[in-house]
């Protein structure tokens, strides 16, 4: 994948509609095995302002994605497009993806020893704040405050607005970088860094790992806490019950690396209702491997 900036596309259809995250015809395989197709042929579009889920089985690709967009190095794009803002982002290092606004939620998953959150959020929006087209502008380093960087004062002041927003004890700025995190405080970390970066469009893989019900609910309670008309939210999740503290306006189903049914929250209850075998049939996928799905997290079970 190259680093340069593309110009605005020249279809009419996308220079239209800025507000949108169009996804057309996406194949994307790993780069470990290129001979393994995962995701063959994905559309979608997520305009600012809307909530979409994308719920599927274990290994029906969602994680995948959420790589793809994010510009993964372990995932080639074979074929496709994604669009935002009139730019094919897929040509777009992963940080001039985040400069476009988009957030991508795992980006920062290790421990950072001796870095605080304050200090690393400050960092990340600064980065997240260069402007896309000057890349060595002299006269403007936002990480540099007399350069055009966010002063100590008002990143101080957004960082209280925000976690008062999300409800987090001032305690939390002071710790290093997931240090020490449960998977709940690393659920909080991961909507303060959405808060403060103020994305417009925000895509979530909430993975099944050590997750319970109360860091589906901080994830819940954050995005809520955020909506906004210029927030898209493409929410990817294999738990159902999330969709019960995130209202989605639309609702996807990926199976075999395909979306085969897209629908409103009717969608979700009928999932779980139904489970996925009656969806699969109708798209006329094999629907017989009825393995177990991983356990929902139980309600109330704490970490
Ligand atoms: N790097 C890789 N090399 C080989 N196969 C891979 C690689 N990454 C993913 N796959 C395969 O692609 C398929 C989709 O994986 P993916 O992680 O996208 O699924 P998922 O929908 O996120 O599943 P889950 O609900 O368990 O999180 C799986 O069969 C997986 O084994
Ligand atoms: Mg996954």
């Amino acid at each position: 994948m190259t680093d340069t900036l593309t110009q605005p596309s020249a279809s009419s259809a996308v220079q239209d509609d800025d507000r949108t995250l169009i996804i057309r015809d996406l194949h994307v395989v790993p780069v470990a095995d290129r001979s393994r197709e995962i995701l063959r042929g994905i559309n979608l579009e997520v305009r600012q302002g809307e909530v979409h889920a994308i719920m599927g089985r274990n290994g029906s690709g969602k994680t995948t994605l959420a790589y793809a967009l994010m510009g993964h190095p372990s995932y080639e794009v074979t074929k496709g497009e994604v669009f935002w803002k009139g730019r094919d982002i897929l040509k777009l290092s992963a940080d001039k993806r985040s400069r476009l606004g988009i957030f991508l939620a795992f980006q920062y998953p290790t421990a950072i020893p001796g870095l605080s959150v304050a200090s690393f959020l400050r960092t990340a929006l600064n980065a997240r704040n260069r402007p896309l087209d000057q890349v060595n502008d002299p006269d403007r380093d936002p990480s540099d405050l007399t350069r055009g960087g966010i002063s100590m004062g008002d990143y101080r002041r957004l960082l209280r607005e925000k976690m008062a927003l999300l409800k987090l004890d001032e305690a939390f700025a002071a710790r290093y970088v997931n240090e020490g995190f449960s998977g709940g405080e690393k659920k909080r970390l991961e909507m303060l860094q959405m808060a403060v970066l103020q994305p417009q469009m925000a895509i979530l893989d909430e993975t099944d790992s050590g997750l319970d019900i109360d860091a589906l609910r901080i994830v819940a309670e954050g995005v809520n806490a955020q909506l906004n008309p210029d927030l898209g939210v493409l929410l990817i999740t294999h738990y159902q019950r999330l969709l019960n503290y995130i209202k989605p306006d639309v609702v996807h189903v990926l199976a075999q690396g395909l979306i085969v049914a897209t629908g409103g929250r009717d969608l979700a209850l009928r999932l779980e209702e139904e489970g996925y075998a009656p969806i699969l049939r109708e798209a006329g996928m094999e629907a017989a491997d009825e393995e177990p799905e991983a356990p929902e997290p139980a309600d109330g079970s704490s970490h």
